[in-house]
């Protein structure tokens, strides 16, 4: 078995051969006559000339190689009791007639679909359904309010809107109708057809010539094949908060997707075709994309869907059942999960109720692993517990501990090493590189590996701006941090104003324009404070238009109710506060990181460009009456 090292070097040497070697995991149609097209750099194109179908090589090929009647998939939803296990021959009659009958609503190879759905299989079925027919479904998390869905459906344009009429969010139910009416309401792009998936927990009023029943559709509709598509053609859209209300459409392509996924199948999570994986988390984010639905289907291997918590579902033992029930073998979640789960049983007495024998692994990922958290799970559990970094525009680790080729030993607060096709680098704002240990930029040099984002989506420009430009022959990642002289990476936050709330990736940019919005609002700063269940939660500063002098708390209440209501509950702003003034550089600009500082008592320098250094005491004092900075 070759070493870790031997394998990221080839990666970084040879990445042509590399790649080549693993693309042979994949069907092809035909093979691609250039595994790395660098002639338009940055939008590098990997396996260009390769014909294939990710949803043929998620499904079909499992059943001509005698997997028809393993489980595909298994969807466990505690809350409404129900556990269906869909066999690879079940999950392709579903799939094909579903593309059936997006085909029959004149939906075709290149056209955009939008998705807004719960946690159940149905979603898979829709994505894997646009793929097998060449369209690119874009799906919205189902925590983001009718404003937001209502952005994305005017960027992407889709054909057509699939959803349910509602979801299970921890013991509630949630009618996802009116949510997707409102959004249509909202936009200007126009919608002609909604498909939609009734459910027994809440059901949907229908428009009359515009909405279609998913089962009476299906009844009607014919199985359909598989499109050939180009490697390159995009698979689909992921819209991720950037540090502006405008989200960026992450484009990812088929051929370097199906690669890269299905490689860190067995490389990086050492998940064999017929073993049970188990990534908790939503199809609306991008591990949803990757681990719940596209990699372990890929592998030929059993992926679990999980509609419910990790605490409340109705207790604090959910993970050990559902592991235990269904013989799962590695577990991907995001840190908060377990920081839940240690709140309401510390002592891991639910841990001890059930068998966990067949669990191997505990992946972590979406934010740092904080020590405690990761001694905290590794004492409890006592097998490996692996922290890995990514992002929405990656699809798939930039940093991890390749357990399929050799599992290095664990250092807190590290997520290991770079993952073979990731040159990591840490730079300084002049883009030089930097000591070992010494903090600055991460970066990657390009090309990126397969399965990251090619473009934004109608929106080059942006690509090119948002990642390309700081540090000319590098993807600019906004993640800060250092590499030990170990070569291990630490990744200390953003640089940017995006946050991370329970492992969901938010924009503080967004919520302050929406504030900015409140007639009564002259100016606002939105910031990240530390949170020990959710890493993060956001808190609002806000300076009043002359003449104003309405009660303050009428209005932090009306901007938490804006905030809630444009974005969604999943922004969690729930706190903001009135100020005479705030801090800013001489040239204008809102001294954030500062504010930022002192709510999370941490050390700051005092910028040099502050146009009034006493107006950070006024702040100090106003944070510390809202709970947060040093006593
Ligand atoms: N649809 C509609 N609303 C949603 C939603 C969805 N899919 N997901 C979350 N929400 C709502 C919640 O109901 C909550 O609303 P409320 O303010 O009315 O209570 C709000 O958004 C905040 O949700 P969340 O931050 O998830 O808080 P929580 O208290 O409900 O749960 C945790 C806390 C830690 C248990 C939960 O966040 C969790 O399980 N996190 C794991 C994260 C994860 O898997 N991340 C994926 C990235 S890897
Ligand atoms: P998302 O695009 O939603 O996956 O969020 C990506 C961001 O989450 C990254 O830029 C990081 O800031 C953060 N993140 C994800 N995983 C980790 C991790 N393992 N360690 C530290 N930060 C992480």
């Amino acid at each position: 078995m070759p070493s870790y090292d031997a394998v990221f070097q080839s990666s970084i040497n040879n990445p042509e051969e590399f790649w080549a070697e693993a693309a042979k995991g994949i069907t092809w149609y035909k093979e691609c006559d250039k595994v790395l097209d660098s002639s338009d750099a940055p939008f590098y194109k990997w396996f260009s000339g390769g014909k294939m179908n990710t949803c043929y090589n998620a499904i079909d090929r499992h059943i001509e190689n005698g997997r028809a009647d393993q489980t595909a998939i298994i969807y466990d939803s505690p809350v409404t009791d129900t556990l269906t296990k869909i066999s690879y021959k079940e999950l392709l009659d579903k799939v094909s007639t579903f593309a059936g009958a997006l085909k029959s609503q004149g939906v075709e190879k290149g056209d955009t679909v939008v998705l807004y759905m719960p946690m159940i299989p149905e979603a898979a079925v829709a994505m894997l359904a646009c793929a097998r027919i060449g369209a690119v479904h874009s799906v919205v998390f189902g925590g983001f309010a009718p404003h937001e869905l209502a952005i994305r459906i005017d960027h992407a344009q889709p054909k057509l809107i699939i959803t349910a009429s509602g979801a299970v969010e921890g013991k509630k139910t949630l009618a996802y109708k009116p949510l997707v009416d409102e959004a249509i309401k909202l936009s200007t792009h126009e919608v002609n057809t909604v498909i939609l998936f009734q459910r027994d927990i809440v059901k949907a009023e229908m428009i009359e010539g515009r909405d279609l029943d998913w089962n009476e559709l299906v009844s009607k509709s014919e199985p359909t094949g598989c499109v050939e598509v180009d490697a390159t053609d995009p698979l689909y859209i992921l819209y991720t908060s950037g540090t502006t209300g405008m989200p960026k459409g992450v484009i990812r392509d088929n051929g370097g997707h199906a690669v890269a996924l299905l490689w860190t199948m067995k490389n990086l999570y050492d998940i064999n075709p017929g073993e049970v994986w188990w990534s908790a988390s939503d199809v609306g984010w991008v591990v949803g994309h990757s681990y719940i639905v596209y990699a372990p289907l890929l592998q030929g291997s059993t992926t679990v869907f999980y509609e419910g918590k990790p605490v409340g579902t109705p207790d604090a033992g959910a993970f050990w059942r559902v592991i235990s029930d269904h013989k799962v073998k590695a577990l991907f979640t995001a840190p908060t999960a377990f920081r839940a789960i240690k709140k309401e049983d510390p002592n891991g007495l639910f841990f001890e109720k059930y068998d966990t024998s067949c669990f191997e692994c505990l992946y972590l990922a979406g934010e740092r692993t904080d020590p405690d958290t990761l001694h905290w799970a590794e004492d409890l559990i006592g097998v490996p517990v692996i922290d890995h970094w990514w992002q929405t525009e990656t699809g798939w680790a930039i940093v991890g501990n390749c357990r399929g080729i050799e599992e290095l030993p664990v250092k807190e607060g590290s997520p290991t090493k770079p993952m073979p096709g990731y040159d990591v680098q840490v730079l300084d704002d002049a883009g030089e590189q930097v000591a070992a240990g010494v903090n600055g930029n991460i970066v990657v040099k390009l090309p990126l590996p397969p399965g990251n984002l090619t473009t934004l989506w109608r929106n080059d420009e942006r690509f090119i701006k948002s990642y390309m430009t700081t540090f000319p022959g590098y993807y600019e990642t906004s993640d800060g941090g250092y590499i030990d002289e170990d070569g291990y990476v630490y990744v200390m936050g953003r640089m940017d104003d995006v946050i991370n709330i329970a492992g969901h990736r938010l924009s503080t940019g967004a919520m302050e324009e929406i504030i900015a919005n409140h007639p009564d609002v002259a100016e606002c700063a939105v910031f990240g404070t530390d949170d020990q269940l959710k890493g993060q939660l956001p808190v609002g500063l806000f300076v009043v238009k002359a003449g104003v002098d309405r009660p303050s708390a009428d209005i932090q209440a009306e901007l938490v109710k804006m905030v809630r209501e444009s974005i969604g509950p999943i922004a969690c702003f729930k706190e903001a506060s009135q100020v005479v003034r705030l801090p800013k550089t001489r040239s204008g600009k809102i001294l954030r990181g500062t504010m930022r500082s002192i709510a999370n008592s941490k050390d700051y320098n005092m910028p040099s460009t502050i146009d009034d250094p006493v107006i950070l005491d006024e702040i100090t004092e106003t944070l510390k009456g809202m709970g947060y900075g040093k006593e």
